[in-house]
This record gives structure tokens, sequence and C-alpha cells, in this order.
């Protein structure tokens, strides 16, 4: 999803912005940096440490944490630090210095993809409806809904609809208009392995998935009684993806500019049957836990959740599953609530029981917060008036709290556990950092590392770090003649430098977002020279280049030594021989 978004920017824009913004004004505006040698240095805001690990360098606009290993430009520091998605990032980065983004729709992406997606978004649409007229005319579905005591208001907010028994209703409908191929990928029909296709969804009361932009993009059917499955959902297909949605977003988004807090249900019927009782600010999951990327969805419009979940096992073990992947978001001035409700209820029933007023009430007033619950959930599984029980528990507190954020909160959850133990801050601090030691070295206090990169790959890191030593390349297709291993990288690297003469490193890994090259330079881009002078650089690079070339002549000449041995050399090969031999 990244690298379509970030096809519909320019890619000369984002080069330009890299090189116009400055990373470490970006940062220290955020997170407050101090200046060390050439570079800039901070405690890791993305995982906890007492020393600092996390380097900012100004020559490559390269940020980079020694310790959890993040690292990348000034766009992904606002995607990671500020929940941004790439468009977001770079929006807020052009608007900082001015500049306007232009947009060059679909030239990048796939415009296939874009017509098949339009498409797909045209087909929900109109099966949303179909399922609808249905309703419309189905006496024992409209009977299923009263039963529920839904009013027909609220169904029709949430485009209920309806689709009887049958194998080909969809097929029958909508093929030719559109192709069953095109049914199938959207999830709506299921191919069978002897060939065609029947409905995924018969006999079920449906209810219709949008993004936050409004469009169908799947669906949940609930059958009508006791069968199974109760809910049947979408598969995930190009345009719906489970971990990243949430039911009932688009409308609670509409039903209030001012939202402050969301509520996060387990089921669609609860999201609507709260609706009903106009408390709109409901969202379900999918039939999925959930995720970090739900709660960046739901930050992006509130500053408050509360996961509002059953008291029994299941809905205990959802939310602490919850919390469990909601903690890296967890961030000062955001907070997490949960709140349980009796035991055998589930938010649809509450609300019919206590009404509007004593539901929103006890949201307010009986959730326990993130770190509360935390703290209790591992109190509850540990002995800690015993020694080892104290241990066992400073344990799991170390791991869930690895992916937490610096600041206030993460304070004061380690004064809690200290207090709980008897066992120092300082002494769980330090813990903290052993148990999640630095895997990678850091380079920049090791100036020899060099040595310890094969030539192409120190070629490589030196052009990330000064792209403007491309000039010093005479020939980049005999690099990538030389056959030695990621040669053809190296050249790929000098060619797209050669092309923007005045692209940085982070420029480039932008430009290769998604793809092996960004997982290979983000790689290179942890080296940072013991030097700054640039005609050391300079001869440092030459000598590399030098290097591959002469390591690629003494393999050709392995090779034909070899075959002169073993068998005889034609001309042609005799000839290479003795100009490698006088070289
Ligand atoms: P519940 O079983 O709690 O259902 O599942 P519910 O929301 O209370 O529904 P009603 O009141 O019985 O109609 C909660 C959610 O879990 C997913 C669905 O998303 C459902 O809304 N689920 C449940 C499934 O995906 N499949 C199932 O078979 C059951
Ligand atoms: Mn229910």
């Amino acid at each position: 999803m990244r690298f379509t978004l970030a096809g519909i920017i320019p890619r000369q824009f984002v080069d330009e912005l890299l090189t116009k913004v400055d990373v470490v004004e970006v940062i220290n505006s955020r997170l407050p940096l101090k200046k060390k040698g050439h570079e800039y240095t901070a405690c890791c805001p993305f995982h906890s440490e007492k020393t600092p690990s996390f380097s900012v360098s100004p020559s490559k606009q390269f940020y980079h944490c020694f310790g959890c290993g993040v690292n990348g430009s000034a766009i992904s520091f606002l995607m990671e630090y500020e929940h941004y998605d790439f468009i977001e990032a770079v929006e807020q980065l052009a608007s900082d210095i001015g500049l306007e983004v232009p947009r060059e729709q679909g030239k990048l992406v796939d415009p296939k993809k874009i017509e098949r997606q339009k498409d797909h978004y045209e087909l929900l649409e109109a099966v949303a409806q179909f399922y609808q007229q249905h309703l419309q005319v189905s006496d024992i579905a409209k009977d299923y809904l009263q039963q529920r005591d839904l009013s027909s208001n609220v169904a029709s907010h949430f485009g209920l609809g309806f689709i009887p028994e049958g194998w080909d209703l969809l097929s029958q409908r909508f093929v030719p208009e559109y192709t069953a191929q095109q049914l199938i990928d959207t999830g709506l029909l299921i191919e069978k392995d002897e060939g065609g296709a029947y409905d995924r969804f018969r006999d079920r009361i449906m209810f219709p998935i949008r993004d936050t932009r409004g469009r169908v993009i799947g669906f949940g059917g609930r059958v009508l009684g006791d069968g199974m499955p109760k809910y049947l959902n979408s598969p995930e297909t190009e345009i719906f993806h489970k971990g990243m949605e949430l039911y009932g977003l688009y409308e609670a988004r509409k039903a209030s500019r001012k939202l402050t807090r969301i509520i996060v249900v387990e089921g669609y019927m609860d999201v609507i049957a709260l609706a009903q009782f106009d408390i709109n600010n409901a969202v379900a999951t999918l039939g999925t836990a959930t995720t970090k990327d739900h709660i960046r969805q739901i930050f992006r419009t509130v500053d408050e959740v509360v996961f509002c979940f059953d008291g029994d096992r299941a809905g205990r073990d959802a939310a602490w599953k919850a919390l469990k992947n909601v903690i890296p978001e967890v961030r000062d001035g955001k907070e997490i609530y949960f709140n349980f409700l009796p035991d055998g209820e589930d938010p649809d029933s509450q609300v019919r029981k206590i009404g509007k007023n004593l539901f929103n009430q006890s949201l307010s007033e009986a959730s326990i917060s993130l770190t509360d619950y935390l703290i209790q959930h591992l109190q509850e599984n540990y002995n800690l008036s015993s020694r080892e029980g104290s241990v066992r528990f400073i344990d799991e507190v170390i791991k869930l709290l690895a992916h937490l954020s610096e600041g206030l909160i993460k304070d004061q959850l380690l004064d809690e556990v200290s207090r709980l133990t008897s066992i120092k801050v300082d002494v769980i601090r330090k813990k903290m950092l052993t148990n999640d030691a630095p895997q990678v070295q850091n380079f920049s206090q090791q100036g020899s590392q060099a040595v310890r990169l094969s030539p192409v790959r120190y070629a490589a890191s030196l052009l990330l770090h000064d792209t403007s030593l491309v000039a010093a390349v005479e020939d980049s297709e005999q690099i990538s003649q030389t056959g030695i291993k990621g040669a053809d990288f190296l050249a790929t690297l000098i060619e797209t430098i050669e092309e923007n003469p005045n692209i940085n490193g982070a420029g480039i890994v932008e430009r290769w977002r998604g793809t092996a090259y960004e997982i290979a330079c983000l790689d290179l881009m942890k080296w940072q020279p013991s030097f700054q002078d640039q005609t050391m650089l300079k001869n440092e690079f030459m000598g590399c280049l030098q290097n591959i070339i002469e390591k690629s002549r003494q393999q050709r000449l392995e090779c034909l030594l070899q075959k002169a041995r073993n068998e005889s050399l034609d001309a042609m090969e005799k000839k290479d021989l003795l100009t490698l031999l006088s070289q």
C-alpha cells in the first residue's frame, strides 16, 4: 500500500523535498537532539533506553538507532513518530518549507490496477444495494431484525441487507455486466476446484463494511438462526484488509465532527445497537484481534479509546491480546481504557438493559486505564509475595514494555512496578537495557568497520553517505559487467545518482521504498565513516572501484587458468589470458 501511494507523488518531488528539509530540524522539533561530533543523538523514541543510541546524520539526512535498528529519512520518521501515512508525511514536510505537493495521478501506479479497483468499488456498492433491495422484500429477514429490536432507521443508516438462499444469485444479477473473475476477486464468489464459482454469502443478513472514505470494501454476513458459522466475512482482497479496517469508523466520523472518544467493541451488532441508542462512536474489528494499525487509525481521529469487551473469558482474552498489540502505540497525550461488561452481556444487550446514559457513565467511571489493567492482569498471574514471583513478574513487564515509547506513562508504570516488587526503578531500567541489548554494532564508534565490508558494499556506503562521489566513476557499465556479487546493485546506485545529481542517501532510500534495494540501502546507511575529509572519502571510494575491477580480473584469471589445466583454451580465451597476465 505504501508503494502505490508513493507513486502518486512524483519521485523527483520527493528527492527534492529530501534535499530541502533538514532531518535534524524535523526530529529536533519533536525530540531534542544533542550534537555529538558530526552527528546528533538522543534516547531512541522507539524503544526504551537510558543512554542514547539514536543517531541522526545531517550528511545522509538519515536517522538510525543502534539499539533497536529503526532507521530512515525525515519521511519515515514522521510515519513512525506521528503515525502519518506516506502522503501525510510528505505533505507535512512540504508545508513546513512552503512547498506545494504536485500530483501525477496514477502515472507511476499501475493504471490497470487503479481501473480494476475502481470497478471493484463500483461492484461492491452495487452489490450492497442489491442486498438492501432483498431486505425490503424479505419478510423473514425483516422479522429477524425486528425480533432483535433493530429500528429500520439504524438498519438503513448502516446499509444492512439480506441475501436469500441460493448458489448463483450474484452471478445471475451481475454477470456479464461484471466478469465472474471480478466477483471472485472481490470475495463475493468462491471458486470451485473443478471450475465455476458459487455465492459465498447465502441466506444471511448482510453488513456492508466501508473504508474511511465510505466506499464498500467487503461484507459480514450473519445467519438468521443458529446455523454455523454465525458470521461469515469477506476474505482478504486487494482492497479489503481486516487488520487495517474498522467496522463503523466511517459512520462514526460522519455522525460527529467532534469525536473525542472511540469505543471498540467486538461485534457488528454491538456497533449498530449502540448507534440505535444514540451512541455513535463505536467501532468493531472484523472478527480479528485489534492490531496496532487499528489503533493508529483511531488515534488519527481521537485521543481516547475505550475497549468495551464482554466480561467473560473470551472477552478478557481479547482485551489482553489487544493490550499487547497496542502497547507500541501508547503515547503521552493518548488515552487507552478497558471496560469489562458484566458476565454474559455484550454492548448490544447491555445498552438495551441500562440505556444510553448509564452506559456512557459506566464507560467514563468504570473503565480501567491500560497501565492499571496491565498491572492488575500481571498481579493476578504472578505471586508477588515471593521473590521468584517478583522476578518473573518483572521479566514479563520488561518484555511488554520493550516496545513502549519513553514518556510519563512509562515512568509511572515503572514506578508502580517498582513499588509492587520493591525492586528499584534504576535496576528495572538497567535490566530492560540488557534485555534488548543492541544487536547492531555502533559502526561510527568503530572507525575500522569499513575493512569488514566488501569493496562493493563499502563503495555503496560511501556513495550513500556522499552522493557527489559519483563524479569519480568513469564507467558504471564496467562495474556491472564484473559479475561480482552486488555489482549490479552498485551500478544501479551509480546510475540513479548520475540521473538525479541532487539526490541524497535518504532520497535514494525513499525512491526504492518497498523494494529489496531499500533494504540493502538501509543496511549500508548504518555505516558512518570515521573521517569527514572529502579527499579521503574520494580516495577510499576510488580505491574500492579499483579493488572491484581487480577482484573481477583475478576471478577471470583463475577461471581461465583452471580451464587451461583441465581442458584446452580456444584462441579468444588464450588472448584474454595473455592480456590478463600482462596487466
Ligand atoms: P459474537 O459471537 O460476540 O457476536 O462475535 P455478536 O456480535 O454478539 O453477534 P450477535 O449479537 O450474536 O448477532 C463478535 C464478532 O466476531 C466475529 C464477527 O465480527 C462478530 O461481529 N465473528 C463471530 C465471526 O467473524 N465469525 C463468527 O462465527 C462469530
Ligand atoms: Mn451479541
